[in-house]
């Protein structure tokens, strides 16, 4: 199977999505490879329901927290999703701040509001501690205050 660029984007799309929702203090530490939307769309079109929790543990700039919300709101699901980020100031500044306002809405780059899509999330951070009680709630200590 072929996807071309026209259907499921490019590295260069996705580094527009990007700083146009999150800002970065150099252009060095924008991501080299983050995926773009469409492309992460298109795998969720093809391998998850519209009630499947999806799970990306190399979270970086947060393109399936994006996507999945938009696919939401394109096909009628109820997508949730689970993100795991390793550096801690990616997941702060990059991976949370990018989910944030993609779920509220936020003016972009080019002075334009962009409408939230609705969803919201919750920040843990791990530790030795399972993340999951035995009822399958999320065990709250873990709960940052972000
Ligand atoms: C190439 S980026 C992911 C790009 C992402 N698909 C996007 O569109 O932005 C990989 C990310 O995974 C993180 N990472 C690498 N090893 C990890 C691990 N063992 N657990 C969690 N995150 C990890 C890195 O810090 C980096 O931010």
């Amino acid at each position: 199977m072929l996807w071309f660029y026209s259907d499921v984007g490019h590295t260069q799309e996705a580094k527009k999505e990007l700083v146009e929702i999150v800002q970065f203090d150099s252009s060095e530490e924008v991501f080299i490879t983050p995926k773009p939307t469409r492309l992460i769309q298109r795998i969720l079109q093809i391998a998850s329901d519209k009630d499947s929790i999806i799970l990306d543990s190399f979270a970086g700039s947060g393109t399936t927290a994006h996507a999945v919300p938009k696919q939401n709101a394109e096909d009628g699901g109820q997508r949730q999703f689970i993100l795991v980020e390793m550096e801690p100031k990616v997941a702060v500044d990059v991976t949370a701040e990018r989910v944030r306002r993609v779920a509220m809405g936020y003016t972009n780059a080019n002075g334009k509001a962009v409408g939230g899509l609705g969803s919201g999330f919750q920040f843990c951070r791990l530790s030795e501690k399972p993340l999951f009680e035995a009822d399958g709630q999320l065990y709250t200590a873990l709960l940052s205050g972000l």
